[in-house]
């Protein structure tokens, strides 16, 4: 049976033998990298900075829920926000790839400039055991890929600790349950609603899939059985649609329901339709620059989970 607490003792006995000096990580509001952050503090204090880069490409509020979560946990934090930035660097780009690539190159350039700021020479990491060791499907191989966090150790010139290395998610979530460190949201993609925005990444539509996305959320979470991930797509095409007795020609949004183990498969959720309507209605309601909703009936394969 895995003990949380006599691991936690065990690992702040180890960072404080092994770090000499400051230390940085990246949080990203996920379970990994809190829980790791959490360990840090445990042995390094003040010494270690926990360094969330606010994209301006996550989800309504989330750098305030983050923000919250770690003063609760009494974390040494900061949040860093760059979403001029990240528009600036997205401005005219509609490869997903490049979109990646310019996400996670600017998620570096900030988080080594902080991680210089504070004089840090360590790099804590929230890696676990499912991200290095093979997996034969390369999901793993091909999430870290691009993932903005995974990236860091190539890069920054810091000495790694990676305290849950040899942790699986079950006993990070213990961990978690022994900080009381709140249920963690969804699987999110470290480039955030950024691929979830086909054809140019603008500040108005970030503001209109934010406000979509939070209305999604806000009925599905409310589910007797609340799918394993769920979003919304802003597409680039646009269709006619009605205010009024004005034709608009307005945007259109996909919403992306799917129930799977680990992702690398996945079937589309079966939500009944007039929960759908329902959904459907106030966002178009909500928000009158989208005049039409479609629900994605796609397994995993032949689609991918994400449409970019
Ligand atoms: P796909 O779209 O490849 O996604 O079927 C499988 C799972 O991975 C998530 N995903 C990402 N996570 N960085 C991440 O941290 C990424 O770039 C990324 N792309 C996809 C996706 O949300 C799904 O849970």
């Amino acid at each position: 049976m895995f003990a949380p607490e006599s691991f936690v003792s065990k690992e702040i006995e180890k960072i404080k033998k092994e770090v000499l000096g400051k230390a940085v990580i990246a949080v990203s509001g996920g379970i990994d990298s809190t829980v790791a952050a959490k360990v840090a503090s445990g042995a390094l204090g003040s010494e270690v900075l926990a360094i969330y880069v606010d994209t301006g490409l996550m989800r309504l509020d989330e750098e305030i829920d983050v923000q919250k979560t770690l003063a609760d946990l009494g974390i040494n934090h900061k949040i860093v926000k760059e979403e001029e930035l990240f528009l600036d660097r997205l401005k005219g780009v509609t490869d997903p790839e490049t979109k990646r690539k310019i996400i996670g190159k600017t998620f570096i350039d900030v988080f080594e400039r902080e991680a210089k700021d504070f004089g840090a020479k360590y790099l804590v990491q929230g890696t676990i055991a499912p991200d290095w060791i093979e997996s034969g499907g390369g999901l793993r191989d091909t999430i870290k890929s691009h993932h903005n966090v995974g990236g860091l150790p190539d890069i920054v010139n810091l000495k790694i600790v990676e305290p849950l290395r040899d942790l699986y998610k079950d006993e990070v979530r213990k961990i978690a349950d022994y900080y009381g460190i709140p249920k963690m949201r969804q699987p999110f993609p470290g480039p955030g609603l950024a691929v979830r925005i086909i054809g140019e990444v603008t500040r108005d539509r970030v503001a209109l899939l934010k406000k979509a996305t939070s209305i999604l959320e806000k009925n599905v979470s409310k589910f007797e059985e609340v799918p394993w991930q769920y979003f919304v797509v802003l597409l680039a095409d646009r269709s006619t649609g009605v205010h009024g007795d004005r034709r608009v020609y307005g945007s259109t949004v996909a919403i992306r329901c799917v129930n799977s183990l680990d992702g690398m498969t996945a079937n589309f959720t079966p939500i009944p339709l007039e929960m759908l309507a329902k959904i459907s209605r106030e966002i178009t309601n909500g928000i009158p620059e989208i005049s039409r909703v479609v629900y994605d009936i796609t397994d995993k394969p032949p689609a991918t989970i994400e449409w970019e």
